[in-house]
């Protein structure tokens, strides 16, 4: 019998985990949790009910209550919350812009990380998750837990890349630095807690953190 593999990814915006711990989840046939997809689908789920952003008890009853489906096949990404897909909305700036109101509340963190507990148990192979709190609240007990950096300038690059260069220097800056302010008050994502593996891939390319992980993995 196999063992199962839980490898727990985080870092701040732009690091580049998305990509790499979906592509290690490809590679090596094991399931696959974008934790912030869930952060920014409750977002959704707020705004759809009406909710202010500052209206923290409507957030977390919002949150609390939301019926949240999220694929973990690394080959298909979708997310749905009560009932409507929400896939390519969670990209979008208004999400984006105000899931911090959702990622910055206790009680908020508290649900969701429940949630990506009940997921990562049920992999049968064994998952990737990512996220900023994966290596140190949700999965502390993972087999790899890593820490992927990179200096700030470089994640807004790619974080423009990834929007296919649609937005503006101010919103990219929101995107990536403010967001990384805001959250970092909850969850320290920039220091490797420890055990936490540190893999700074300012200077890697995609290709070179995908190898260096696998072969992380590949010690385990
Ligand atoms: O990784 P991302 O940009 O999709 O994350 C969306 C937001 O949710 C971002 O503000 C960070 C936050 N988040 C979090 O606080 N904890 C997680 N495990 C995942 C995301």
């Amino acid at each position: 019998m196999t063992q199962r593999l839980v490898i727990a990814i985080d870092g701040p915006s732009g690091s580049g985990k998305s990509t790499t711990s979906r592509a290690v989840a490809q590679r090596l046939g094991l399931a696959y949790l974008d934790t912030g997809a869930m952060y920014r689908a409750v977002t959704c789920a707020f705004l759809d009910a009406g909710v202010d952003p500052s209206d923290t008890a409507g957030v977390i009853a919002s949150t609390l209550g939301a019926n949240l489906e999220i694929s973990t096949d690394p080959d298909d990404q979708w997310v749905r919350v009560n009932g409507t897909d929400v896939t390519q909305r969670i990209r979008e700036q208004e999400v984006s812009t105000k899931v911090s109101a959702v990622s910055t509340v206790p009680e908020c963190r508290a649900d969701l990380v429940a949630r990506q507990r009940a997921i990562i148990d049920a992999a049968p192979a064994g998952i990737v998750a990512e996220g900023r709190d994966i290596t140190t609240v949700v999965a502390p007990d993972a087999d790899l837990r890593l820490l992927l950096t990179a200096d700030p300038e470089i994640r807004m690059a790619r974080r423009k890349l990834d929007l296919d260069g649609e937005v503006d220097a101010a919103a990219l800056a929101d995107q990536v630095l403010r967001r990384d302010s805001d959250d970092s008050k909850l969850v320290n994502f920039t220091t490797a807690a420890d055990g936490v593996i540190h893999l700074d891939c300012t200077y890697l390319t995609l290709e070179q953190t995908i190898d260096a992980v696998l072969a992380l993995a590949g010690a385990r």
